[in-house]
């Protein structure tokens, strides 16, 4: 949800929190402010004569860059933090850092404070004054209240106070030389430099200056100093870890030349699906054995569970047709968010798999809880190192689509698809449930999906035009079916995200069931209608639309004359197997949203009331 940027060293700070919030946009863009440690030279007695100074505005970081960049304040000690509103509007007042009564003591915060009315109504009755709505002010507060000449400690009695989920961050004018933070579930890395150290909910927010990470653990605290990270256990005990190396480089984190965010990652997406499929697809031989599954216990697996939200539920969806198929598992998919709550069963023979880009996403860790807690073993398939969602798994499947910065899923998607079907064409195999020619054929195909996405890309201009045409319309229904049922629900789901229009993606069997009394001369229905097994049964579905006036905007397989009289716009997507489709016919529906989000203004990188990963409930 927020993002939270620190960092302390022999450098000057300022350049470097707005630098780092930039890249942390995505995760909250609704307010943002930084605290830099003025120092104003040695007081009479020798120590320093410090202050910290806030600025903070309501709105995207440019509205406080420019207020900062005027400010003339600099020092080599500074937080900075982005905004996701959860209690308190989008307010300058509710913007972080937030201080306590003195102004001594400046903290940001990602997460939620669940009993912060209680904490609050405490501290308020002992004499703190406070000024927001918000949640996190209680912070600066229960450190005032708990301090006594050591910053960490009293951080580390905070914890044992608050109930909910929260990364910390806090400095104090009292000890000028250090930062320090905490974790209870939201995500906080250590950068190690030799210029200086850093603290950020994630990587691409200080990669510029740094590639070596430390990953906070939950319930650990944190102490910086322009020299050294240290970091605590929940008793207070000093640990040692050594920092990771992160193959990601800062050009991954950047525009590189693309309008947005959004579109370079659609456009990175065949090398995307290569790193995924990198080592464990290669030469036409599948090597999979980091599922650490052995032969035997695939044999033995009665049923596949799987639990992801929102695009990467819809990368389930395919992993579920496809294990289906080839491997003859049953396979039940589930919302995450509704997982936690069933009392689901859970048994040895199962393998529970959650999917998450972001490896953060709290619903999907409170489901690979409940889970665990009931004796599952949980393998997880993300895209982020070091993520809690992996170190709380118990296998770890990486797709390698690099950073996603983009609030939208898009090369992540696509990656996960790859690891569905790598993991139903293993399963297939070793059960004996695929035969060797279609084995073989899936394989082949799969080598070529990179290129036939790249086909797509490089006609990026026909969606664009089909976008242009199309974008004024007020309602657009995706159909599609078996395998381009989850591309339909994928293309309603971006189109909704970054354009608000009203859309919806739903088999095209189910129609005749409802929807179809939606259709009339403002409505867009895409369909998604490859050559497959249930080609013919979709072009009646189409036939049936079209004669209620809907605009029809036809996705195909390349040289199908037959679907041409039944629509208004077409895409040919090149030839594949049908449950390649299923990958394929994705790429065109995230450019025609991207185009019409782009026809209409919108800001697809940050769309309204969105964030990257979603660390609230
Ligand atoms: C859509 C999107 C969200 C995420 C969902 C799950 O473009 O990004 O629907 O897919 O919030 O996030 P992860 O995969 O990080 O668990």
């Amino acid at each position: 949800m927020c993002g939270i940027v620190a960092y302390i060293g022999n450098r000057n700070c300022k350049d470097i929190l707005i630098g780092g919030l930039k890249r942390l946009e995505y995760r909250g863009y609704d307010s943002a402010g930084i605290a830099i440690m003025v120092s104003k030279g040695p007081k009479k007695g020798g120590s320093a004569d410090v202050s910290i100074e806030v600025i903070k505005e309501a709105g995207k970081i440019k509205e406080m860059e420019g207020q900062a960049k005027e400010a003339r304040v600099d020092g080599k000690c500074g937080i900075g933090h982005t905004r996701w509103a959860t209690h308190g509007e989008p307010t300058k007042i509710n913007a972080h850092p937030h201080r306590d009564c003195s102004g001594k003591i400046a903290v940001i915060h990602n997460g939620i404070i669940e009993n912060f009315e209680e904490l609050k109504s405490e501290l308020k009755a002992s004499g703190h004054r406070f000024i927001s709505d918000t949640d996190t002010e209680v912070l600066p507060h229960l450190l005032e209240k708990y301090y006594d000449g050591d910053l960490l400690l009293a951080m580390q009695r905070l914890m044992g106070k608050i109930k909910g989920s929260g990364a910390i961050v806090a400095m104090s004018t009292d000890s000028p030389g250090e930062i320090v933070g905490a974790r209870i579930t939201s995500p906080l890395i250590a950068g190690v430099s030799r210029d200086g150290n850093f603290l950020a909910s994630d990587m691409p927010a200080v990669l510029e200056h740094t590639r070596n990470f430390i990953v906070i653990n939950d319930f650990e605290t944190v102490k910086l100093t322009a020299g050294k990270v240290e970091i605590f256990d929940k008793e207070g005990k000093l640990t040692s870890r050594k920092p990771f190396k992160a193959n990601w480089s800062i050009k991954n984190a950047e525009k590189s030349g693309y309008e947005d965010f959004m579109l370079k990652e659609i456009f990175e997406q065949p090398y995307g699906v290569k790193e995924s499929m990198r080592g464990r697809l290669t030469n036409g031989q599948l090597h999979f054995d980091e599922l650490g599954l052995t032969a035997e216990k695939i044999k033995d697996l009665k049923k596949v569970q799987i639990i992801a939200c929102g695009t990467s539920y819809h990368a389930a969806l395919i992993g579920k047709q496809v294990i289906e198929k080839w491997a003859k598992i049953p396979v039940e998919v589930d919302f995450s968010s509704e997982y936690r709550y069933r009392d689901p069963l859970v048994d040895e023979e199962y393998l529970f798999v959650a999917i998450t880009q972001s490896g953060e996403t709290i619903d999907t860790l409170a489901a690979i809880r409940e889970a665990r807690s009931k004796g599952a073993k949980v393998m997880a398939i993300t895209n982020v190192v070091g993520s809690t969602i992996a170190r709380e798994s118990d296998s770890v499947i990486y797709t390698h689509a690099g950073p996603e910065i983009g609030v939208c899923a898009t090369k992540t998607f696509t990656s996960q698809i790859i690891i569905m079907y790598l993991m139903g064409l293993y399963f297939g195999k070793i059960r004996g449930s695929l035969g060797i020619e279609d084995y073989g054929k899936i394989i082949d195909e799969l080598h070529m999906i990179p290129n036939k996405i790249q086909n797509i890309l490089n006609r990026a201009d026909e969606l664009k035009e089909i976008a242009r045409h199309t974008f004024k319309h007020k309602c657009f229904l995706f159909l599609g079916r078996i395998f381009g049922l989850p591309a339909a629900l994928e293309g309603a789901l971006k189109l909704k995200e970054i354009s608000y229009i009203h859309a919806e993606g739903y088999p095209a069997g189910e129609m005749k069931h409802g929807p179809i009394a939606l259709t009339d001369t403002r409505t867009v229905v895409v369909g998604i209608m490859p050559e497959d097994s249930v080609y013919d049964k979709i072009l009646s579905n189409i036939q049936e639309v079209r004669a209620r006036k809907a605009t029809i905007f036809s996705i195909i397989s390349e040289g199908d004359e037959n679907s041409k009289k039944y629509a208004d716009h077409l895409f040919e997507m090149p030839r594949t197997i049908e449950e390649l489709y299923g990958i394929l016919s994705i790429i065109p529906l995230q450019l025609y949203s991207y185009y019409i989000a782009k026809n209409l203004g919108k800001d697809v990188d940050q769309p309204r009331n969105l964030a990257k990963s979603v660390t609230v409930e």
